[in-house]
């Protein structure tokens, strides 16, 4: 797959799924642009990526909930690239309880992080792409098709996220750009860090996450940046409004 010369926004490039996929595009010659909130994280994500190839990536401190972040993550990113190629929508949050047990509050971050923000972004970036012929990879979950009774706002973005990139894509493809979502299941990353479970908890909820999994085994987060990198590339050139699942198997139970 050759990514010389395109330029990749990635959003949450500072940890978990967005840091594998910077730094898997890196070894591919990639000139990246990477969006989150700490900035430290971000920081050694970019030099990691720079070490790689030699090309250093810009690193972009921002919000992707604040709508004049969204607007500075694509000015910069053009004024320093001069065009975008890919946008991945990476950037996500969890938060947890079902219809009984959660609060508009959770609603708000989950579905403003997890939709409203791929909503704005997307829509920046079009023109940018519409020029480029570029494509868009919408990180959505096996939770947009799976109902559970743990996640209820989560699920419900990611549900969104799919129709969204399904919609997206058949408006965009009049203007020859690509629109898709890969849905991973459990990986291993921070998503779970803040939802307020001991360590002990969170250990036994992994393990019980991976017994669960008919291949036994967390997916890693360079085999989903794998899959997104191929969307990403013209090797799915004639790929567009599809949702690719990775996820050990998760989905068949
Ligand atoms: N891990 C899984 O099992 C799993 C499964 C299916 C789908 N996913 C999806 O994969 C994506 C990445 O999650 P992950 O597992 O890699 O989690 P993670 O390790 O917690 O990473 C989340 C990333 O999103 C960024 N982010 C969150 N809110 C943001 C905001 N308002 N503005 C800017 N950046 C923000 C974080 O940046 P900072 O830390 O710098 O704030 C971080 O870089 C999410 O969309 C998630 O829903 C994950």
């Amino acid at each position: 797959m050759e990514f010389n010369e395109k330029v990749v926004l990635i959003t949450g490039a500072s940890s978990g799924i967005g840091a594998a996929t910077a730094i898997y595009l890196s070894k591919l010659s990639a000139k990246l642009a990477l969006v989150g909130r700490k900035e430290t994280n971000l920081r050694r994500i970019a030099l990691y990526c720079e070490k790689a190839k030699g090309v250093k990536p810009l690193a972009i401190t921002a919000d992707v909930t604040d709508d004049g972040d969204a607007e500075r993550i694509i000015r910069e990113t053009v004024e320093h690239f001069g065009k975008l190629d890919v946008l991945v929508n990476n950037a996500g949050v969890i938060g947890m309880g079902g219809i009984k047990n959660s609060n508009m509050e959770t609603y708000d971050k989950v579905m403003t992080t997890n939709m409203r923000s791929v909503y704005h972004l997307t829509m920046l970036a079009v023109p940018h792409l519409t020029e480029s012929k570029g494509c868009i990879v919408n990180i959505s979950s096996i939770a947009s098709t799976k109902p559970s009774t743990m996640a209820l706002a989560y699920n419900i973005s990611k549900a969104a996220v799919d129709h969204f990139t399904k919609c997206v894509a058949l408006e965009l493809a009049a203007d020859g750009i690509r629109v898709n979502s890969v849905n991973p299941g459990f990986v291993k990353s921070n998503l779970l860090r803040d939802i307020g479970l001991s360590d002990d908890q969170l250990e036994l909820f992994v393990k019980n996450v991976v017994g669960n999994m008919p291949l036994k085994k967390p997916v890693e987060g360079d085999e989903v940046a794998a899959l997104i990198a191929f969307l990403a590339s013209d090797k799915a050139k004639s790929i567009t409004g599809s949702h690719y699942v990775i996820d050990g198997g998760s989905l068949l139970r």
